[in-house]
């Protein structure tokens, strides 16, 4: 049988999707490849986040497609955001192109590959109002942490942002599927889930154009978001719950209670802020101001001292001016982010802000986002350095990557451990470890 291999750009809700695809193939009887290159079979799962991440998966689209002179049997697909937003115009830019198959669909991927194996090609797009194909499959042999996703699609559109123009409409899975997906993981050695949604406080809140039309079945109810975290935390052989990404209108009294209360639930917060001017804000549609998140960031701190919060910001959105960008500057500073990732705005078409002038020059762009990433390597080295000298419960993964002969792991704040693996040590097993040392992105065990 041919051997498959995925390329996935874009958020971990890619990388869960082509999880599940390649399982989906995996029961049709094909077999991994050991590589990219010696694939029969290469699948690219796109992103249309910013114009860069969709230039970077044609141009690979069009280096695989010029594989197919020598290896004419070869099947290359696309699927994921850029293929929703496309849809038939991918086949005029890349016209070997096998099939194309767009979000809400992911189950379309195998049988479109076996169409392309007899010489068919498939273009796939499903309603973005219709119930999507959730992601459920796992590979075997995964490790000992998996990614679930428990709510599709995002309604809240924000003015530069794409992803509900591809995505479709906010859906949260039944409770009972998301709880039994977890179940099967953990009877399968899985140790740490993390949870995903675009903006996964929603979970449960309303899935509205589909608890309208049909009553839910049985069992399709769904549970406020904290109370779902409970029930993934009461499954027996789960250590460790991660969500992402979070939102200041989530940073709810109950929601810091179970950081308090729940030690399975990891003090770690990805809370993107995108700027730190009530100006921006407003005109990002993001829902905040710069008083409301920092307030959040202050009642996280108060109740959890030890918890990371990271963040995602974007520099030169329409009308951004240099004051406004020294506030998010000093909003930086003031919540002292863990880490962060900084892009430069990019308008996507369709969206508000597209209709807006870019007028924020590149060059600008770059200073902007330069100041920021370095004002963020001072802040993560000096809140990794006051790490030292304490002790850090570790969840090994396996050989580091750089040095074979160390082991890396993460705390339960996300932050990366080197440390001697002592004989017979599993990945997913957990040790105490005292920090001896540290670096920018990195802390060092014995
Ligand atoms: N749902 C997540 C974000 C998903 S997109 C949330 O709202 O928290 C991931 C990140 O890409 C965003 O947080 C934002 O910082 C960035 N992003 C989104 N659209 C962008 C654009 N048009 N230009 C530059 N960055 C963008
Ligand atoms: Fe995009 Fe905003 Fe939805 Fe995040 S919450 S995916 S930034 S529209
Ligand atoms: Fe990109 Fe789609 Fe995720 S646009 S960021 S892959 S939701």
């Amino acid at each position: 049988m041919p051997t498959f291999a995925f390329h996935t750009y874009g958020c971990q809700m890619n990388v869960r999707e082509s999880e599940a695809a390649a399982k989906a193939l995996l029961d049709a009887g094909h077999t991994p490849a050991p590589d990219e290159a010696s694939a029969d079979i290469v699948i690219v799962n796109s992103c249309s986040v910013r114009g860069k991440a969709e230039d970077k998966a044609l141009g690979k689209l069009g280096l695989l497609c010029a594989t197919k002179r020598e290896r004419p049997d070869r099947v290359i697909g696309l699927m994921g955001c850029m293929a929703q937003r496309l849809g038939n115009e991918v086949f005029r830019r890349v016209p070997t192109l096998d099939f194309a198959i767009g979000t809400r669909c992911a189950d379309r991927v195998a049988p479109a590959v076996e169409a392309a194996l007899q010489g068919r090609p498939t273009l796939a797009l499903r309603d973005l109002h219709a119930q999507p194909d959730a992601p459920s499959g796992h590979m075997p042999n995964g490790g000992f942490s998996a990614y679930v996703t428990i709510l599709l699609g995002c309604n809240r559109r924000c003015a530069y942002c794409i992803v509900p123009d591809v995505r479709g409409d906010e859906w949260s899975r039944p409770a009972r599927d998301v709880l039994a997906e977890i179940r099967t993981l953990a009877e399968n050695g899985v140790r740490e889930v993390t949870l995903l949604g675009q903006s996964i406080m929603n979970y449960g809140l309303r899935t509205p154009a589909f608890d309208a039309d049909d009553p839910p079945s049985p069992g399709g109810y769904t549970l406020p978001f904290p109370r779902l975290l409970e029930a993934v935390a009461a499954i027996p052989g789960i250590e460790r719950i991660r969500f992402t990404s979070g939102h200041p209108s989530g940073v709810t009294d109950e929601l810091i209670r179970l950081y308090q209360e729940e030690p399975k639930l990891c003090h770690h917060l990805h809370l993107p802020v995108q700027s730190g001017s009530s100006r921006v804000l407003s005109r990002m549609r993001r829902g905040y101001t710069r008083e409301h998140y920092l307030d959040a960031v202050a009642r996280l701190r108060a109740a959890v001292p030890d918890i990371a919060i990271t963040t995602d910001v974007i520099v030169g959105f329409p009308g951004e001016t240099e004051e406004d960008f020294q506030e998010t500057r000093t909003l930086m500073e003031a919540a002292h982010f863990d880490n962060a990732f900084i892009f430069k705005y990019s308008p996507r078409p369709g969206t508000l802000s597209a209709t807006w002038e870019d007028d924020v020059s590149e060059a600008e762009k770059a200073r902007r986002n330069q100041i920021l990433l370095s004002d963020q390597d001072v802040r993560g080295a000096l809140l990794n350095q006051a790490l030292v000298g304490t002790v850090q419960r570790v969840l090994a993964e396996g050989p580091s990557l750089r040095n074979k002969a160390k082991w890396s792991g993460r705390t339960s704040s996300n932050k990366i451990v080197i440390f001697t693996a002592p004989d017979g040590l599993r990945p997913g097993d957990a040790l105490d470890l005292t920090i001896l040392r540290a670096a920018p992105q990195t802390l060092y065990a014995e």
